[in-house]
């Protein structure tokens, strides 16, 4: 195996997500012990926000700002590589998370067993559904009570739309927790409550074999028994390749606090997580391994700090190897552009990069050169598919306070949107400009910077609508038709493409049955 192909294999790129409060951050944590890129437990300043902050987004910002080194956690653990990709916990901030999920070859969805599927679990796994991205399932804090395990499975399977399969299996829970049977590797962990140890496990290939009865008592043994049976009756048997395809999802239980069942999950991980896959540009397959250097950009992260007005672009290595000092093509520009203080994300370190593969993830300076989407390859002509834009969920009509800086204004609401702070609409209605968010924290971080960054002053109406969707037809005469009638909920985004304000998902549902020939979608990628 060559270098490269090895460096790529040894990769795993991923992203855990859940619901605030599920125990995301801890989670991580742990796993920086185990691949000893931290020593002590209490060291992520995650980009958890901190609940007292919920209503000053200053202070979020700031909490973000600091995150930034935390955005990528690289580290090596067994000969893997391991990137694993934060997302922010706000769900003002949901639109972040949905772009960081374009980034990543596969996802862990962290789930408290005591509340079971949450609403900000459910939108992420849409967007991995639709990605097909492959999922994991941690079921966290096992030793709290919780729900039945046979009835979170269910539950999984129906709010999440996924078939699921147990892969290890708890042994009752709360105060009487005793540990899982880890069904993967044949082995029976049993739990010792301690914060920093990695538990230890027993080979337990015969369920049947007396032994059990003298580690968990022989009510909990002949339950377990009972339930490993049940399991292997209505679940089929694992196969690898439904969970690369997205179709089935391996569940494991634990209890990230206690650092119970964490390692068993990362070892299964790392076996069994896709490295960096093809992925799909307009023009052609763009193959990891055989490919010279290519990647896009995701995220960019803006420095706070009006003295300091450069960002961070976020870019995914899809193939090849980046260098530093060599010269790359800016694709959108045409133009060549090279590197010579691009950051890889180690541990919580930003360092300097001199080359990374395929799946890394590096940071690169950016004084506005750079918007989400935009690709660098070392000079082929690439225009990666799988980054849209979400429908929004709230919105407003943007307006300029200050006739006399209507350029900068123009020129700030570009170059926000570029960054993909929000998302803007002209209305074909009126001319207006209306902003598209997911999260109310929008409008005050947009007004904030419009004014601190571009000297802009802006001020919002109201306008009242439930969604932006893109419109399509194989006819445009019934485009056209559609336009003209609802000519007054017509509105075009950056990209002129035709979108529906809906006003309401009564609107949106009756518009779906009535123009059976228009496509609505809700992603901007269709
Ligand atoms: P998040 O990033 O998904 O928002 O969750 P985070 O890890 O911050 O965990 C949320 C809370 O749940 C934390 O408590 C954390 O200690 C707790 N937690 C995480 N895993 C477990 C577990 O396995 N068992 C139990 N019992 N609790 C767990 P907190 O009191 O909100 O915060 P902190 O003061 O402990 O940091």
């Amino acid at each position: 195996m060559s270098e490269l192909t090895n460096e790529i294999h040894r990769r795993r790129t991923f992203a855990i997500v859940s619901h605030p409060d599920a125990g995301k951050t801890t989670l991580t944590e742990k796993l920086l012990l185990f691949g000893g890129a931290i020593h002590v437990a209490g060291a992520v300043k995650s980009n958890k926000i901190k609940k007292t902050a919920t209503s000053d987004w200053m202070e979020i910002e700031k909490q973000r700002g600091i995150s930034v080194a935390t955005s990528v956690m690289g580290f090596d653990y067994d000969g893997y590589k391991i990137n694993i990709l934060d997302t922010p916990g706000h769900q003002d901030f949901a639109e972040d998370t949905y772009r960081t999920l374009t980034a990543v070859d596969s996802v862990i969805i962290v789930v408290d067993i005591a509340k079971g599927v949450e609403a900000q679990t459910r939108k992420l796994m849409e967007v991995c559904r639709m990605r097909k991205t492959p999922v994991m399932i941690f079921v966290n804090k096992m030793d709290r009570d919780g729900k039945d395990p046979f009835d979170l499975l269910d539950e999984l399977e129906q709010e999440l739309k996924i078939h699921v399969r147990p892969l290890s299996w708890p042994i009752d829970m709360g105060v009487k927790f005793k540990g899982v049977y880890n069904i993967f590797e044949e082995k029976l962990d049993l739990y010792t409550p301690s914060k920093q140890t990695v538990t230890e496990s027993i080979q337990f290939k015969d369920i049947n074999n007396p032994e059990l009865e003298n580690h968990i008592g022989s009510d909990m043994a002949e339950r377990l028994r009972a339930d490993l049976e049940l399991i292997e009756g209505v679940y089929p048997e694992f196969d690898v390749n439904t969970y690369l395809k997205g179709d089935i999802a391996p569940v494991f239980f634990g209890s990230a606090l206690n650092n119970f069942g964490v390692k068993e999950l990362l070892d299964c991980f790392v076996r069994i997580a896709p490295s960096p896959r093809p992925v799909a540009a307009e023009e052609r397959e763009v193959n990891p391994e055989k490919d010279p250097f290519s990647g896009f950009i995701f995220k960019i992260h803006a420095n706070m700090d009006p003295n300091h007005r450069s960002c961070i672009a976020f870019l995914k290595i899809c193939s090849g190897k980046f260098e530093r000092n060599t010269n790359y093509k800016h694709v959108r520009f045409n133009k060549q552009m090279k590197f010579s203080s691009a950051t890889a994300f180690m541990a919580q370190k930003k360092e300097t990069v001199d080359e990374a593969y395929a799946g890394d993830i590096i940071g690169l300076p950016d004084t506005g050169n750079f918007k989400i989407g935009d690709t660098l390859t070392a000079g082929e002509i690439l225009h990666f598919k799988g980054l849209p834009s979400f429908s929004p969920e709230m919105f407003k009509y943007i307006e300029n306070a200050d006739p006399m800086k209507t350029k900068q204004l123009s020129k700030g609401i570009d170059q926000l949107m570029d960054e993909g702070v929000a998302q803007l609409f002209i209305h074909q209605y009126n001319g207006r400009k209306i902003i598209g968010t997911v999260g109310q924290l929008q409008f005050e971080v947009i007004q904030y910077r419009l004014l601190h960054e571009y000297g802009a002053q802006c001020k919002w109406d109201p306008i009242h609508l439930y969604k932006a969707c893109w419109i399509e037809s194989d006819s445009q005469e019934a485009l056209d038709n559609f336009k003209k009638r609802k000519y007054q909920y017509i509105a075009v985004d950056k990209e002129g493409r035709d979108v529906f304000l809906a006003d309401s998902n009564y609107v949106l549902q009756m518009a779906q049955q009535d123009f059976p020939d228009i496509r609505f979608h809700f992603s901007s990628e269709f």
